[in-house]
């Protein structure tokens, strides 16, 4: 049976829906039957075998609703491959490290078995409602996400569902 995987993903500002779209594209080109969700919609995980959930940083903390999705799903996600991801560093060179996990972040992972965790780097888009003068004074615009990084993740997720190595 082909493996069964959610993507699951909070964002704020549309950002991590799109690296979420990213990874889903590398584990369906691997074979992988996929489903990408925003975390708050994503309820019964009965139906996947494997589960990725990301999350924007904000005030070094993901969202809320990754948060709250973790609490949800807490005792099937101890039962599943769970891979997880942050975003991220406005910073190029914050953005080429993969920085340890915020302690928000790793008080989630203290408490479900995961296989890997990466910060990649993030988006802001000046032109986003809510983005006003003040964001803009205190941080860099611009995208600084790396998109051979995040299908590099995506590519091991699979290479670990599938046992093979996609092209
Ligand atoms: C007000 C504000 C606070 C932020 N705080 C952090 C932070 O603490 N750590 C970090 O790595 N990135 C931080 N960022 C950058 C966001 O994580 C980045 O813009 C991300 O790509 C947003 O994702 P989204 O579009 O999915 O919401 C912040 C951005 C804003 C606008």
């Amino acid at each position: 049976m082909v493996p069964r995987v959610l993507v699951a993903f909070a964002t704020k500002m549309g950002s991590n829906a799109q690296v979420a779209e990213a990874i889903a594209a590398v584990l369906r080109d691997a074979g992988l039957e996929v489903t990408t969700l925003p975390a708050r919609e994503a309820r019964d995980l009965a139906p996947y075998d494997a589960v990725v959930l990301g999350s924007a940083l904000y005030a070094a903390h993901w969202q809320r609703e990754a948060n709250r999705f973790v609490n949800r799903g807490r005792e099937a996600l101890r039962t599943k491959p769970v891979w997880l991801w942050s975003s991220g560093p406005l910073d190029r060179h914050l953005a080429a490290r993969d920085l340890p996990p915020a302690d928000n972040v790793l008080a989630i992972m203290a408490d479900i078995p995961f296989r890997a965790h990466h910060t990649f780097g993030g988006l802001l888009d000046p032109t986003v409602p809510g983005v006003d003068e003040q964001i803009l004074r205190t941080h860099q615009v611009g995208d600084f996400r790396d998109w051979e990084r995040i299908r590099d993740y995506a590519r091991e997720i699979a290479r670990e569902l599938t046992g093979n190595a996609p092209g």
